[in-house]
């Protein structure tokens, strides 16, 4: 095994790439992927996709798009791990490993699933209505792509976060339950990159109907640009770049020295045209002969599909073995394989739990700590007036596991490693 760090990534294959997606995560994924220091995994998330939409071709023609995209965008399929998650048939296999040990509560807590019930409350319908079990464990479904290649940094938005977290609790149950089995990821949200404002001035996004495609002819790049909001000032008037999206999406693809000029030229009173017209030249100057690679692949899909095809085998040469250690773990194995004396020693049963006391000082103050099943202390809280409050924390705790800690940062201190923390955690969950 390497001892180079793993990144992973994954892109759902629901739509067409546009600019948001390129200067969020395509050029910063790729130009990360140049690095000589890692080991990049990317893939086609077309088993998510299915959560969003029941649409055949839209699935096929988004991977044939995304997959071109970041091939004319600079990957380099030879010198990264590049495959489409469904030719991987150990992720929905791991997928279940994991759902066996995530807690339910767990999964109740994640943003995707409780916005979808709580805009059905809200409608007042029923709590669940339209929502499919696939929404309901798709972040299952994530931390099997994550785990399944022992990633350490997965390079996400800021939504996605949570799924992170999550991933990071599962692989805290299992290892607990079965042993050290997985590396626990970590999240990298880059924070200088820009969200790009869409046609409208909101954020870019295909939910909002604003998006400008990545690789639209020309012709209708242009137009899209010229149709872009701006305020209402004439030539010759200052113009604020603050808010403003021609501002903002030229500065994403300029230089410092082009942007700083540009911020002149609006003190200075340029009309909104030019602008437009400098926008354009920006943008085309650097999807031009990205565009002309697209262009060329989109007509050779049996060319894509061999190369998704060589990436799936270099995937599998890690998923096979990895996924055979992992049955073993668990108890599915060969009964002729009596190497059972290996794990049974270690004598860590869903019996043996940590404890959660609470109690009061002299100090008239509530207090709560938690103790390993073996009486090591894990952490403690500092007093609250009120009992009911420290309850709460512990139930959050219980419920929540690790991600709930960040929000009490304050009013509880590890006493030990924080992976110890978070497995202790992690047990309350896979109990519920
Ligand atoms: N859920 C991610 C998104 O919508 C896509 C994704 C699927 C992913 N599996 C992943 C991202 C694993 C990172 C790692 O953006």
């Amino acid at each position: 095994m390497t001892t180079k760090k793993r990144v992973l990534t994954g892109i759902t294959t629901s739509g067409t790439p546009h600019l948001g997606n390129y200067v969020g995560a395509v050029r910063p994924t790729v130009r990360a992927s140049k690095l000589a220091d890692v080991d990049s995994y990317y893939f086609l998330a077309d088993y998510h996709a299915l959560i969003k939409t029941g649409d055949p071709l839209r699935v096929q023609r988004s991977t044939q798009e995304i997959a071109a995209t970041w091939i004319a965008c600079g990957l380099d399929p030879e010198q990264v791990t590049f495959y489409r998650q469904s030719d991987i048939p150990e992720i929905p296999e791991l997928t279940w490993f994991l759902t066996c040990i995530t807690g339910k509560g767990l999964l109740n807590r994640a943003h995707a699933y409780k916005a979808a019930v709580d805009k059905n409350t809200a409608a007042g319908e029923d709590t669940d209505t339209g929502v499919t079990a696939g929404l309901f464990m798709y972040p299952v479904l994530m931390a099997a792509d994550i785990l399944m290649f022992n990633a350490h940094e997965v390079p996400v938005g800021r939504d996605q976060i949570q799924h992170i977290e999550m991933a990071r609790d599962m692989a805290s149950s299992f290892n607990h339950l079965y042993g050290e089995h997985f590396t626990l990821p970590e999240a990298l949200v880059e924070e200088h990159v820009a969200t790009l404002p869409g046609l409208d001035g909101r954020k870019m996004s295909k939910s909002y109907d604003n998006t400008i495609p990545l690789f639209v002819p020309e012709s209708q790049l242009r137009k899209l640009i010229m149709g872009i909001v701006t305020d209402s000032r004439a030539p010759g008037e200052t113009k604020d770049t603050e808010g403003s999206a021609l501002f903002q999406l030229y500065q994403a693809f300029a230089s410092a020295e082009e942007t700083a000029a540009l911020a002149q030229a609006y003190a200075e009173g340029i009309g909104w045209g030019e602008v437009k017209d400098k926008l354009f030249a920006r943008l085309n100057q650097e999807i031009a002969p990205m565009r002309e690679r697209y262009d060329e692949l989109m007509k050779r899909p049996a060319d894509i599909e061999d190369i998704l095809l060589a990436g799936a085998r270099k995937a599998r040469a890690i998923s096979g073995p990895f996924t055979q250690r992992v049955r073993h773990a668990v108890g599915i194995r060969a009964l002729s394989d009596l190497s059972v004396g290996q794990d049974s020693d270690k004598k860590k049963t869903r019996s043996a739990m940590p404890t959660f006391k609470q109690y009061r000082e002299k100090d008239g103050l509530f207090y709560f700590k938690l103790t390993t099943a073996s009486g090591d202390l894990v952490l403690h809280s500092t007093g609250f007036s009120d009992p009911k409050e420290a309850a709460g924390h512990i139930r959050d705790l219980k419920t929540l596991g690790s991600t709930a800690l960040a929000a009490m940062s304050e009013k509880v201190t590890l006493d030990t490693s924080e992976e110890n923390v978070s497995a202790t955690l992690a047990i309350f969950s896979e109990e519920e």
